[in-house]
């Protein structure tokens, strides 16, 4: 490969992937209201895992989406956030991707709006950003962590044929995590040839 390796703190990620039915998109002007809405109508679903969704307000919304869209496609970053949407553009749930584990490496992270959740929109939508997360230049490797009593987050990986590399005491920051911490990981020799890889196919050749 010929790309330049990832620093580790920065990375220049594709602005959309399609996964047919799902629809990945990078955050854009305007989206401040839909993802409030989704976060205020999940609040009791996200709160035993997410510390930041403590407090949400329409500003925390508008700032998320201020610092998102400052660095415009094609610029490198640090992380980057989508909006998982079905086809009509209903919001369905979001994604992150996150330059913190060193170099080449970058940790994707959900949450799924609770009225959309238990369709598959998780797994497909973190196929599609494994995918995405592969194909960015200088990026060999994607991991997923979540707490050990977080068993719908570790499905996820589980279903996309991650493998599971270590389990880490980490401090407690939300009500419903026990303080342990498994990571999953893929990279570009296993992720072509996994479950996460057939399942992309398949989304994809049923809405041709
Ligand atoms: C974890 C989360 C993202 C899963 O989203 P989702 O779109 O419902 O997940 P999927 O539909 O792809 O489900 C994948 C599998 O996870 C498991 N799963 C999902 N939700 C579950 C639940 N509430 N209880 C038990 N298992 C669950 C199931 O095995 C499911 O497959 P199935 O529905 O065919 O049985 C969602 O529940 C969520 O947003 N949780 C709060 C935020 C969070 O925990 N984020 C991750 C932090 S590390």
């Amino acid at each position: 490969m010929s790309d330049e390796p990832a620093t580790g703190d920065d990375f220049v990620p594709a602005p959309r992937v399609d996964a047919g039915w799902l629809v990945c998109r990078r955050v854009e002007p305007g989206d401040a209201d839909v993802v409030y809405e989704a976060i205020a109508a999940s609040m009791e679903h996200l709160r035993p895992w997410m510390a930041w969704v403590e407090g949400y307000t329409p500003e925390k919304a508008r700032g998320f989406v201020e610092r998102n869209v400052a660095r415009p496609g094609g610029s490198g970053v640090p992380e980057v956030s989508y909006l998982a949407c079905d086809r009509d553009g209903r919001l369905l749930g979001m994604f992150g991707l996150h330059a913190r584990l060193g170099p080449g490496a970058l940790e994707l992270g959900y949450w799924v709006d609770v009225r959309h959740t238990r369709r598959g929109v998780a797994t497909l939508g973190a196929a599609a950003l494994t995918e995405l997360a592969l194909d960015t230049p200088g990026v060999e490797v994607v991991e997923i962590h979540h707490d050990r009593a977080n068993r719908a987050s570790g499905a996820v990986p589980a279903r996309l044929g991650y493998q599971l590399v270590a389990t880490v005491d980490r401090e407690v920051e939300t009500p419903g995590e026990e303080g342990v911490e498994l990571q999953w990981r893929t990279n570009r020799e296993t992720w072509p040839v996994g479950a996460g890889a057939r399942l992309l196919d398949e989304a994809r050749a049923a809405t041709v």
